[in-house]
């Protein structure tokens, strides 16, 4: 592929190159050959027979083809209208959390019509649930209290970055802590908490293949069965958020039962309903 080449050739070969490594070897190969060449997608479709240098392109399906994910070669990924810095120091936000953000964004709404809120992301990663949830309401008439936590600094980092990069640097506090540690202590109780924790058996991390094996093992080990920070994050729930607050948290698929049984007394639990039918989010009243 060196040297100089046509945009259909290119593709042709890198698809070709990815077709073990990637579910989506075509997709991946335009939406890395646009980004190396610095246009959309559409221009490379319009324009099959435009010359492009092979070179630089090949670097980047090379890194493709050991499963490195597009999302780390390109340094972002778009998310719920957003364009989220990514790199190896935090998980790539999923497509299905911004369910889990939308969510979380329409009952603070609600809770704002009668009252100030503190709301919560617990297990920020990249920062995206957090910036999505500030930027909604940057120019509204009430905003939350937001507070987003993450275990580990270098997520924290990268979480700061991008709330600069998004402008809400200074509307979300970022702190480093263990699940709601420092809730009702250094921090004020959370009316509504949003969490994606890491949901992920052990066993199944230690055998990752393709990108997930980029990612940090932090961000996807929930322990030997994949429950242990969800089991945590619901015994502390009711110590450490207000009485009545909301909690919304994404799951693995086939989770759902386990948290209706690992929920908190006299909490209710109910899924947040998804195009795709999947049972990915649930929502937990705590009782007032
Ligand atoms: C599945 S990722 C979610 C990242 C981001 N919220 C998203 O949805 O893209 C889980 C995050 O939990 C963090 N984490 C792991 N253990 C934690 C703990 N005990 N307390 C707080 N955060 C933790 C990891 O560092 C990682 O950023």
């Amino acid at each position: 592929m060196h040297g100089s080449l046509t945009v259909a050739d290119a593709l042709r070969a890198a698809t070709e190159r990815l077709r073990d490594a990637s579910p989506t070897p075509r997709l991946d190969a335009e939406v890395l050959l646009a980004h190396v060449i610095g246009r959309e997608r559409s221009w490379l479709l319009a324009h099959p027979e435009a010359d492009v240098d092979g070179t630089a392109f090949e670097a980047l399906i090379e890194r493709r083809a050991i499963g490195e994910p597009v999302a780390y070669i390109r340094g972002f990924k778009e998310w719920h209208s957003l364009r989220i810095r990514t790199d190896p120091r935090a998980l790539i936000p999923r497509p299905e959390t911004e369910l889990l953000a939308d969510a979380a964004i329409a009952e603070i709404h609600d809770r704002l019509t009668s009252g100030p809120v503190v709301a919560w992301e617990v297990a920020t990663g990249s920062g995206a649930v957090a910036i999505a949830i500030a930027r909604q309401f940057t120019d509204a008439a009430a905003s939350p209290e937001l507070i987003a936590t993450d275990i580990s600094a270098d997520a924290l980092a990268l979480a700061a970055e991008n709330l600069a990069a998004h402008g809400v640097a200074g509307v979300v506090t970022l702190e480093r802590a263990d699940l709601l540690e420092p809730a009702g202590d250094t921090l004020p109780r959370p009316d509504v908490v949003v969490a994606n924790l890491p949901y992920v058996a052990s066993a199944e991390v230690d055998e990752r293949r393709g990108s997930l094996g980029f990612e940090p093992r932090v961000a996807l080990d929930g322990g030997p069965d994949g429950l242990d920070l969800l089991r945590r994050f619901l015994t502390e729930l009711p110590e450490k958020a207000e009485r009545g607050a909301t909690a919304f948290l994404e799951l693995g698929v086939g989770q759902v039962d386990t948290i209706r049984a690992l929920a908190p007394a006299g909490a209710s639990v109910t899924v947040v309903p998804d195009l795709a039918g999947l049972d990915r989010v649930v929502r937990l009243d705590l009782p007032d």
